[in-house]
């Protein structure tokens, strides 16, 4: 296929996967369960800081040994507790000098949001310092800071002798993106390396080398890029053979002719090339870049594409030339909304620059795959004694460093692991910003689990669990409100030591525990149904499943979360709530049910005496979450029972007896109303237009009864609420 057709096939079909991706039911679609910030406070599970006169907390960067979370904003640098993120923090006031700020604002910027120094690099330098760069005004700037040797030290300055300049580290403008990686005493950087934001290019400095970098004002190079991440990552046990990545989108060279189109890269070089010895001095001549494809096959043999790289995670894994990399794209067509999770293997990577250079010929011009012979040493090669006998770069030959310069592009895109998206959202009013990933270990094997955050201040937890043999299926677990603003989710640093998220936006940082087992319910099957990787069911309750601890009683199966085959020990079953409601003869009445699982379908039985069997509740009208009596009368009393039903098992969660209450005048038949005060109140309350629930007329009810009771010294007691009488 050639490119051009697979960018017909790309613009073509944006829209269709409304279809496909709706296909996969509402149910599913919905996080099992949804925490607001309200919920996240009310269970401890949520800590926040945030700085007066400071913004945008974009760079994260996590000490374990030291237990710091060090963080880049606004003018401040800040060195917080890994443990309470809230405690007393230490902090750096780095602004912009007045002259830079001046100049900054003759060149025609705003003196407040874009002439201030915004801190967006954050890197560990050696044992002793940091290295941080901010905007400065729009004069890039770094600096080493010292943060000691030992947490006991409490150290965190910067020297002023050890401010420098930041150009080629560092954006101009604080709305451009960076993305840079530090390794040995090198910093690759991708950046913009001008003030005008037009010159953009991935840079090593530092170090004792030379400065060095892309071919400058070549389209085929970089062509308006957007840089989101860079990684070192060892290509064999050889040093010289070790690699940079950059991951960036840009306008698409290969698609002129249809108008700007983005596409996402990954690009790589060696960390020992020199540059050319003729041509292409100071400049990389290893560096290839290849398409990254997030793309939903369709039914037809089309693809619908989500062509917009927006974060990348790299996950460890023994192998540490062979990370998993775990990636967030979105659309870029205005019409079609969706946001994707990506996951690329090295090897995939690899192979795509083994593959076919892409190159332009033919009568239309074309790109198309290399055909002719491709010079010795195949450019993208590192010299060095693994695949050759080239000491440097410099010793390469001019055809080699001719070909390299005219072919950084590959043919192949690099498709994602399973050749789809590994979870998709589609028609959700968000899009997926940050993602970070954590290899859980569980009774039946590893799990990643990923957290998504997002443009409205949310997390998702997800993961993805093998179904038959050959797919796998996504399950949305949880979903965190984590900022009450909405604001946008700019960071994310995962701890699996602490077991805890970080999450930065532009308005606060916030901590997060990375479960809250205890919430699922203290039943095995509540626990079980979570498929929570995190959590097993201990004997008692939901608990932290740790791998390495033998515990009788422990359950837990992520894979299947089959109550039925897991919780057959349990038997302390799954208490039933109880609540007594009261209807008046011919009046409306809605009988509520909350499972905690959105996911569980609810179901209704009714049951007009124990001795009645009991029947399924068809005809009423079922809303999502109750059940609706428009006119209850007075054969509609007895017990209606709610049963949540998830993933084929169901359990009773709820029992309300419902009492209808004859109309005044009528003769009063049994239960009598204990007290003709209720009967009144709750008459005045039922067709109250602010009260919806019966809860909430309910609680009306006892509010005015206990101001009464208060008043008259009346000491009955008041156990015959209607609001319920199983709380
Ligand atoms: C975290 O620190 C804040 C501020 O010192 C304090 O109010 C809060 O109680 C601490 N939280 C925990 C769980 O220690
Ligand atoms: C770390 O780097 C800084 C800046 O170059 C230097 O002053 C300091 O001595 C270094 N520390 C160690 C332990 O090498």
């Amino acid at each position: 296929m050639t490119m051009m057709m697979m960018m017909c096939s790309s613009l073509v079909l944006l829209g269709l996967i409304g279809v496909s991706a709706s296909s996969s039911g509402s149910s599913s679609s919905s996080p099992r369960m949804k925490l607001s910030y309200k919920d996240l406070q009310q269970f401890n599970g949520i800590k926040w800081f945030d700085l007066e006169h400071s913004c945008c907390f974009g760079a994260l960067l996590l000490d374990e040994e030291r237990g710091r979370l060090f963080v880049g904003a606004r003018n401040f640098l800040l060195s917080l507790s890994l443990d309470n993120i809230s405690k007393q923090e230490q902090k750096i006031y780095w602004p912009a000098p007045v002259d830079w700020r001046e100049e900054c604002n003759w060149a025609g910027k705003d003196i407040n949001t874009d002439c201030v120094n915004y801190v967006k690099v954050l890197h560990h330098y050696n044992r002793t310092h940091l290295y941080a760069c901010g905007t400065g005004a729009f004069h890039p700037t770094c600096a080493y800071v010292e943060v000691g040797q030992k947490i006991e030290d409490h150290v965190f300055k910067i020297d002023p002798s050890m401010v420098e300049d930041g150009k080629g580290k560092s954006p101009y403008d604080p709305r451009h993106t960076s993305a840079s990686v530090l390794i040995g005493d090198e910093l690759y950087a991708g950046v913009a390396t001008d003030l005008m934001g037009r010159d953009f290019t991935i840079f090593r400095s530092m170090g004792r080398r030379l400065s060095i970098r892309t071919e400058q004002h070549d389209s085929r190079w970089l062509n308006e890029p957007k840089f989101i991440a860079a990684v070192g990552v060892p290509e064999s046990e050889n040093p010289d053979d070790d690699k940079v990545f950059f991951f960036f989108r840009e306008t698409a060279v290969e698609a002129q002719g249809f108008g700007k189109v983005t596409y996402s890269r990954i690009g790589q070089l060696c960390r020992n090339d020199m540059g050319g010895q003729r041509s292409l001095v100071n400049k990389w001549t290893t560096f290839l870049k290849a398409r990254l494809v997030c793309s939903v096959p369709g039914n037809d043999g089309t693809e619908t594409h989500f062509d917009e790289l927006r974060d990348v995670f790299l996950l460890q894994t023994r192998d540490r030339k062979n990370p998993l990399i775990y990636t967030v794209f979105t659309t870029s067509s205005s019409v079609f909304q969706g946001s994707a999770v990506c996951l690329y293997t090295m090897n995939d990577i690899r192979r795509a620059f083994l593959g076919p250079f892409a190159h332009k010929e033919g009568p239309n011009y074309q790109w198309v795959p290399f055909q002719g012979k491709v010079p010795y040493p195949r450019p993208g090669m590192c010299p060095s004694k693994t695949f050759g006998s080239f000491e440097s770069t410099k010793g390469f030959p001019d055809n080699v460093i001719q070909f390299a310069r005219h072919h950084p592009l590959m043919f192949n895109p690099v498709t994602p692991l399973g050749g789809r998206p590994l979870f998709l959202r589609t028609g959700i009013p968000y899009t997926f910003t940050q993602i970070t990933v954590d290899r859980v270990n569980a009774a039946d094997g590893h799990y990643d689990v990923m957290f998504i955050g997002t443009d409205i201040g949310s997390v998702l937890k997800v993961i993805s669990v093998p179904k038959g043999s050959w797919s796998n299926t996504e399950l949305l677990l949880e979903e965190l409100q984590v900022f009450k603003d909405s604001s946008s989710i700019i960071s994310m640093q995962i701890s699996s030591k602490r077991q805890t998220l970080f999450v930065g936006s532009q308005t606060g940082v916030v901590q997060v525990p990375l479960h809250r087992c205890s919430m699922y319910g203290k039943a095995c099957a509540e626990c079980c149904l979570a498929r929570d990787p995190y959590c097993a069911w201990d004997g008692h309750t939901c608990t932290r499943y740790l791998p390495n601890t033998k515990r009788r009683f422990r359950r837990q199966d992520v894979r299947n979360g089959d109550p039925n085959a897991l919780c057959s020990g349990d038997h302390q079953k799954q208490r039933v709530l109880e609540k007594r409601l009261y209807a008046v003869d011919g009046s409306s009445s809605f009988l509520e049910c909350n499972p905690k699982s959105l996911q569980a379908q609810i179901t209704w039985t009714y049951q007009r005496h124990p001795e009645n069997s009991r029947e399924e509740v068809r005809e009423r009208s079922e809303t999502e979450r109750g059940l609706l009596l428009r006119r209850a009368v007075r054969r509609d009393g007895g017990v209606y029972q709610c049963h949540a039903m998830e993933h084929g098992f169901t359990q009773t969660i709820l029992a309300i007896t419902l009492e209808i209450l004859p109309l005044a005048g009528s003769a009063p038949s049994a239960p009598i109303p204990r007290s003709p005060l209720w009967y009144r109140d709750f008459m005045q309350l039922v067709d109250h237009p602010n009260l919806n629930t019966v809860d909430q007329i309910c609680e009306q009810v006892w509010s005015l009864r206990k101001g009464r009771n208060r008043r008259t010294h009346d000491g009955r007691p008041a156990s015959r609420v209607p609001r319920s009488a199983g709380e």
